[in-house]
């Protein structure tokens, strides 16, 4: 779930064109234009605005309307940076009819596209910054050599602001069609159902922008790989875990144990269902078990000011490890910290949440009671399986900035 706000980190660079090609291909990633710190306003609204998303996407993919009446234009290949979302399924651009968009934002033009057909109907997706509407069509979508013919997409006139910056047109959701509110098949699923990816993942890096103390997290670069993984930046064996349910909606994985300043910390297994989310910029998760983690950081307190955040002193370097069955990942320091609460403050805030405070999330209803974003993804390469469903780790090599605390093989 995106953003970019503290929901929608990624962007590579989308064309609606172009033929066929079956070797991995490595996209570099756009680093979003340093927007500055944001403030710690921003983190407790994209926190709100994470917990409806969560809590709300089943019933969002089942409102979703389906296609019809169409519009045939000329041809003219329009690229556009999208966001990559594993959080969510739909691929959305900015519409030239859009009057919520700002002046930068490169729009797409139904005009100058000959194949495109665009339905009467519309829809809208709901993401962890914000929300779009639009229109339902359908066209011809290319991602460097590799093409969906009748991909459908939202037209978006709509948008909240503040959930596109930059260059950036829109988002390309990563995971399964089972919850696009545009009821469809998402890009990445067509090239896997159709063979046209020689290995049917998707491999993530994030970078880290390292001795930037004004860096926050959503100033990423990094590569992402489309029909396998980039070698050159993990070492060891990727850790595929499979993923629990049936039928696959999000990534997801059960998280096992989490480790805080060298203790284990207890999980909830009843609410241990995780969403791996390159589109979140945070981790959330359930009250008891983030009440836990900030319980094992001595002078650690609730944020009053900010629903579901905790603050901990800022002279204390949090070790925080996260495990899903396998392996325990340790998390960055640097990624657990926000910032000061406060000009001044003796205290900082930390990068895991409360999110279901205040939420409608339900454990055991299929909804993910934690979702796993950035300060989590920048410490390992992760790896997303289609067949059998699985979500991977691997160790970052020292190409990729190495993942801190985990030793050379
Ligand atoms: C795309 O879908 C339309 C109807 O939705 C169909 O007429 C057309 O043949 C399809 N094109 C391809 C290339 O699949
Ligand atoms: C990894 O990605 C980089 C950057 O996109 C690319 O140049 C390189 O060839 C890739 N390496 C491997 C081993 O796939």
């Amino acid at each position: 779930m995106p953003p970019s706000s503290i929901l929608l980190p990624l962007s590579l660079s989308l064309c609606f064109l172009l033929p066929a090609l079956a070797e991995p291909l490595h996209f570099d990633l756009a680093r979003r234009a340093p927007a500055g710190v944001h403030d710690l306003n921003y983190y407790a609204a994209a926190a709100e605005h994470l917990r409806g998303k969560y809590g709300l996407a089943k019933s969002v993919a089942i409102k979703g309307r389906a296609a019809a009446d169409i519009n045939m234009v000329n041809q003219v290949p329009q690229p556009f940076s999208v966001i990559l979302d594993t959080g969510s399924s739909d691929l959305w651009v900015a519409d030239s009819s859009c009057t919520t968009c700002t002046r930068a934002t490169p729009v797409f033009n139904a005009a100058s596209s000959s194949s495109l057909q665009l339905s009467q109907f519309g829809t809208n997706i709901k993401y962890g910054s914000g929300e779009v509407a639009g229109q339902i069509g359908q066209d011809v979508v290319s991602m460097g050599g590799f093409t969906v013919q009748n991909q459908t997409f939202l037209a978006v006139d709509t948008l909240t602001d503040g959930l596109l910056d930059g260059r950036v047109s829109g988002i390309l959701g990563l995971a399964f069609s089972t919850i696009a509110s545009t009821r469809s098949i998402p890009f990445w699923q067509t090239l896997a159902a159709s063979g046209q990816l020689t290995t049917p993942e998707m491999g993530f890096w994030m970078t880290r922008v390292r001795g930037d103390p004004t860096a926050r997290e959503e100033e990423y670069g990094g590569v992402f790989t489309l029909g396998g993984t980039n070698t050159s930046l993990y070492d060891g064996d990727i850790e595929f875990l499979d993923m629990p349910g049936r039928t696959p909606t999000f990534w997801l994985l059960n998280l096992k144990s989490i480790t805080v300043q060298g203790n284990n910390v207890p999980v909830t297994q009843a609410s241990a269902l995780s969403a791996i989310d390159t589109g979140t910029t945070l981790i959330g998760g359930p009250t008891k078990d983030v009440q836990a983690i900030y319980a094992a950081i001595p002078g650690s307190q609730p944020v009053t000011s900010m629903r579901g955040f905790y603050s901990f002193p800022c002279t204390t370097k949090p070790a925080l490890s996260l495990s899903f069955g396998g392996q325990s990942w340790p998390i960055n320091p640097t990624d657990m910290n926000l910032g000061r609460l406060a000009t001044g403050s003796s205290q900082c805030v930390g990068g895991i949440f409360d999110l279901s405070l205040g939420s409608n999330i339900v454990s055991g209803g299929g909804n993910p009671n934690w979702v796993v974003g950035a300060t989590f993804l920048k410490n390992v390469y992760s790896v997303y399986r289609a067949s059998p469903p699985q979500v991977g780790f691997a160790r970052l090599s020292s190409a990729a900035g190495g993942s801190e605390g985990l030793t050379a093989p």
